[in-house]
């Protein structure tokens, strides 16, 4: 179940948008990406480029191979959610 996860709406993601303060959402999951800005090999503009929004889309045109759950699974705040 979802027990455990944070719910989170569309309107409280869109607030998470700067580099300091960025989530965004891979496969109706909420991440926060900002530790892994500096890490990610592809650079940290491309990353931010779906800071507060879905970025599922343009994570699966650009590499849809990499393991985003285990990678991130610290970062995981909750489930994206209605409302
Ligand atoms: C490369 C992870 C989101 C654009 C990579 C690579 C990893 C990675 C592991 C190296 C892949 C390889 O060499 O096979 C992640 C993770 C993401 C994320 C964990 C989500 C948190 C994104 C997004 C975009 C993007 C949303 C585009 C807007 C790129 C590009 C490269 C890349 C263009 C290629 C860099 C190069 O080889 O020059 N990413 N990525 N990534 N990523 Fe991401």
């Amino acid at each position: 179940g979802v027990h455990g996860f944070q719910r989170v709406t569309l309107a409280e993601l869109k607030e998470h948008n700067t580099p300091d303060d960025a989530w965004s959402v891979f496969n109706g999951m909420v991440y926060n990406i900002t530790p892994y800005l500096p890490f990610h090999p592809g650079g940290e503009d491309e990353l931010m480029r779906v800071a507060g929004r879905d970025g599922t889309k343009l994570f699966m045109l650009t590499h849809s191979w990499v393991n985003l759950d285990f990678m991130l699974k610290e970062c995981m705040v909750g489930v994206l959610v209605r409302g």
